[in-house]
C-alpha cells in the first residue's frame, strides 16, 4: 500500500545543469514482459523500468506461471511459455495504478483457456474500461465489470474469439494494443483504425518478435496462428520522464541539460515539437536506432518561452506530458490554449482539473475547459498543491519550483514510484532543490 502522506517540498530558484539518463520507457517495459512471456524462448531485457507499474505487470505474469528473473540493474530475463503456456492465476491479478497493465492484459487474457480477474488501486478502479470491454465483447469475449464499466474485470476464458474490424472512437494506444493482443488468439484477422497516430510500441515489438503486423494508412491488423520468437530488448529512456527535465531546463535561468539515450519514437515526440513551437532551445543529437526504436540525446537550455495554441494533432503524441507542459505555459509570455485533450480527464487523475487547481493556487491564471486549458502566465508563488496521487502531477509541480517565489509543498506524492522512483535523486543531482517529507 502506498503511503499517501508523502509530501515533496521544492524550494524556489536553482537551476538544472548536467547530463542524465532517466529510467527506462514504461510502455516498452510493460510490453517486454507481456510479449516475452508468450514468446518461445528466453528474452533478455536491458534498461527495464524498475517502477511499480511495470513490476505489477511482471508480478501478474509470474502469477500465471512465467519464470522471470530480475530486475537487477534494469536487467530482466523472461522464460517465455509460448502462446498457450500461461496458467490460471490463483488469485485476482492486482495491477496497482497501472492502466497499461489492465487494458493490455484484458485483451491478452480474453483469448486464454482460463478465467482471470483484474483489479487495481482506487484510481485504476475508477478509470473507464468500456473502451476495451466493448470491442472485446464484439470479438466474443465474456467480461464482467462494475455497473459503471470499471474494474474489477472478470474475464471468462475457454471461449473462442472472432477477429473483427474496430474503428477506434478514441486515439488510444492501450485500446489498440489490447485488441491486437486479443487478435493473436482470435479466428481470422483482427484490425483497428485509429483516429490519430498513437504510440506504436506494440506493433514494433511484435514485429521484432517475428510476428507479422499489417499497416495500411491508419489501419493496423494481425492474424492469429503465428508464434513469437524471443528477442533481446534494449529499453530506451522514457521521454515522458525526460520531459520534466526538458521543461525544467527551458524555464530555469542559466540551465543546460543533456538527457541521454532517450526514446524518440515519432509517436512520442509531441513534447519536443510543442516546446519548439514555444521557442525552446532544444537539440536532438546522435540519433540512432536501438532494437527497432529510435533513440537520441536531447540537449535543452534556458529559453524565453512564448504562449501558443497547441496544435490538436500533437495531443496524442504528447498525451502524458501535459502536466509539465502546463507548467511551461505558466512560465511563458502570453496565453497558451489547449483543446482536443479531453482524454486528460481520465488519466491517473483528472489532469485538467487537478493541474488547473494547482496552478491557480500558485497564482497562475489557469482556466480548465471541458477538453483542455487556457493558461495566462503570472509569477508563480509558493504554496501547497495536491497531486491527487498522480505521479506526473507531483513531478510537474516540483519542476514549477524552478520559477517560484516561495517553496511549493506537493501532497500525495508516493505514486511517483509508479513511473520514476529515482526522480527526487536525479532532480537533486541536476540542481533542483527538493526533498521528501513523510507525513504522519
Ligand atoms: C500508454 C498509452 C497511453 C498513455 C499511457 C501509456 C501505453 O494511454 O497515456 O501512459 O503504454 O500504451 P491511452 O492509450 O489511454 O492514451
Amino acid at each position: 500500500m502506498n503511503n499517501n502522506n508523502v509530501i515533496f517540498r521544492a524550494f524556489p530558484g536553482g537551476t538544472l545543469r548536467g547530463a542524465a539518463r532517466v529510467p527506462g520507457d514504461k510502455s516498452i517495459s510493460h510490453r517486454s514482459i507481456m510479449l516475452g512471456s508468450i514468446a518461445e524462448g528466453v528474452t533478455h531485457v536491458k534498461g527495464f523500468l524498475e517502477a511499480e507499474d511495470c513490476l505489477a505487470t511482471m508480478n501478474a505474469f509470474r502469477a500465471m506461471g512465467v519464470e522471470i528473473e530480475g530486475p537487477v540493474g534494469g536487467e530482466v530475463t523472461v522464460h517465455g511459455v509460448g502462446m498457450h503456456g500461461l496458467k490460471a492465476p490463483e488469485e485476482p491479478l492486482y495491477l496497482g495504478n497501472s492502466g497499461t497493465s489492465m487494458r493490455l492484459l484484458s485483451g491478452l487474457l480474453a483469448g486464454q483457456s482460463f478465467d482471470a480477474v483484474l483489479t487495481g488501486d482506487a484510481s485504476l478502479t475508477r478509470r473507464p474500461m468500456k473502451r476495451v470491454t466493448e470491442p472485446l465483447r464484439q470479438m466474443g469475449a465474456v467480461i464482467k465489470t462494475s455497473p459503471a464499466g470499471t474494474a474489477p474485470l472478470k474475464i471468462r476464458g475457454g471461449g473462442t474469439l472472432e477477429g473483427i474490424h474496430y474503428d477506434m472512437p478514441v486515439a488510444s494506444a492501450q485500446v489498440k494494443s489490447c485488441l491486437l493482443l486479443a487478435g493473436l488468439y482470435a479466428d481470422g484477422e483482427t484490425s483497428v483504425t485509429e483516429p490519430a497516430p498513437t504510440r506504436d510500441h506494440t506493433e514494433r515489438m511484435l514485429t521484432g518478435f517475428g510476428y507479422s503486423v499489417g499497416r495500411e494508412g491508419n489501419r493496423i491488423s494481425v492474424r492469429s496462428g503465428g508464434t513469437l520468437q524471443a528477442a533481446d530488448i534494449d529499453v530506451p529512456s522514457d521521454i515522458s520522464s525526460a520531459a520534466f527535465f526538458m521543461v525544467g531546463a527551458a524555464i530555469a535561468e542559466d540551465a543546460d541539460v543533456t538527457l541521454l539515450h532517450v526514446g524518440v519514437n515519432p509517436t512520442r515526440t509531441g513534447v519536443i515539437d510543442i516546446l519548439k513551437l514555444m521557442g525552446a532551445d532544444i537539440e536532438v543529437l546522435n540519433g540512432r536506432v536501438v532494437g527497432g526504436e529510435p533513440v537520441a540525446d536531447i540537449r535543452i537550455r534556458s529559453s524565453r518561452l512564448k504562449g501558443i495554441q497547441i496544435p490538436e494533432e500533437l495531443v496524442p503524441l504528447a498525451i502524458d506530458e501535459f502536466p509539465v507542459l502546463f507548467v511551461a505555459a505558466a512560465c511563458a509570455t502570453g496565453e497558451t490554449r489547449l483543446s482536443g485533450a479531453e482524454e486528460l480527464r481520465v488519466k491517473e487523475s483528472d489532469r485538467i482539473q487537478v493541474m488547473a487547481d494547482g496552478l491557480q493556487s500558485l497564482g497562475v491564471h489557469a482556466i480548465a475547459t471541458p477538453d483542455g486549458m487556457v493558461i495566462q502566465p503570472r509569477p508563480i508563488k509558493g504554496g501547497q498543491v495536491d497531486s491527487h496521487g498522480d505521479h506526473r502531477i507531483a513531478m510537474a509541480f516540483s519542476i514549477a519550483a524552478l520559477r517560484a517565489s516561495g517553496p511549493i509543498y506537493i501532497k500525495d506524492c508516493a505514486n511517483v514510484n509508479t513511473s520514476f522512483p529515482s526522480f527526487v535523486k536525479l532532480a537533486k543531482d541536476l540542481g533542483l532543490r527538493i526533498n521528501v517529507l513523510e507525513g504522519k
